[in-house]
């Protein structure tokens, strides 16, 4: 399983010290997020972040299930969240350094969260189509995306630049059809998707068939 084109964490990297240190830019609507999780994981789960950043998302669904894997293929990224769970005691966390493609698809996961990353995906319908395959059967895949294309048609045009340069991350513009058309193609079965406002993410959640 290959994908076309992959991205790159040099800008990830770059950007660590103050992507962590920043506010959540919407605190209500994160929380909406957080708390609509928690309410579908089950205490015997395994869970899997994909892109994990700070690691704060991960070790906050810690206390609701059994494992959580957070992985980053920034290592500045992994390096936080490590020393955060060592600091804040969280046993059940473990941070790899590893990017979506490094991932073999022999162990999957009963929910697979992808927060702000897949419109950062070059090869986005590969990636959905890797989550497809790391979800066990009757598991969720639980995403937050920009669809850009809805939001911004001006940045939309730009993508294709910032997939040009490495020193940025690799923009990738769809709709919010686009996605969820993408993720039924793949197999999953669409429960709930919403988005705070036009010009917000769009939060899915979408269940493999048992
Ligand atoms: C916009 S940040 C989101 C971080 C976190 N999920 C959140 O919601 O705050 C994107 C993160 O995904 C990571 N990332 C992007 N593509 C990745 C890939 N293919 N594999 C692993 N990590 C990736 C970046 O290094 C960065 O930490």
């Amino acid at each position: 399983m290959k994908p076309i084109a992959t991205p790159s964490p040099t800008f990830w990297n770059l950007i660590a010290k103050k992507y962590i240190a920043g506010d959540v830019a919407d605190q209500a609507t994160y929380e909406r997020k957080l708390a609509q999780t928690q309410s579908l994981l089950k205490p015997e789960w395994s869970i899997l972040e994909v892109g994990c950043g700070s690691g704060n998302t991960a070790m906050t669904h810690a206390p609701f299930v059994t494992q959580v894997t957070g992985i980053d293929f920034a290592h500045k990224m992994v390096e936080h969240a490590q020393s955060q769970a060592k600091a804040r005691g969280i046993a059940n966390v473990v941070f790899e350094h590893k990017g979506l493609d490094d991932l073999g698809t022999d162990q999957s996961y009963d929910a697979v969260l992808m927060l702000s990353v897949l419109h950062l995906q070059p090869d986005w319908k590969h990636a959905i189509r890797k989550a497809y395959a790391l979800t066990s059967a009757g598991g969720v895949f639980i995403s937050s995306t920009a669809c850009i294309k809805d939001m911004s048609p001006m940045i939309a045009k730009l993508a294709p630049l910032f997939r040009a340069v490495p020193i940025l991350p690799s923009l990738v513009s769809f709709t919010q059809d686009n996605l969820l058309d993408e993720m039924r193609s793949a197999g999953f079965e669409i429960e709930d998707y919403w988005r705070a406002n036009p010009k917000d993410a769009t939060f899915i959640v979408a269940r493999k068939p048992a």
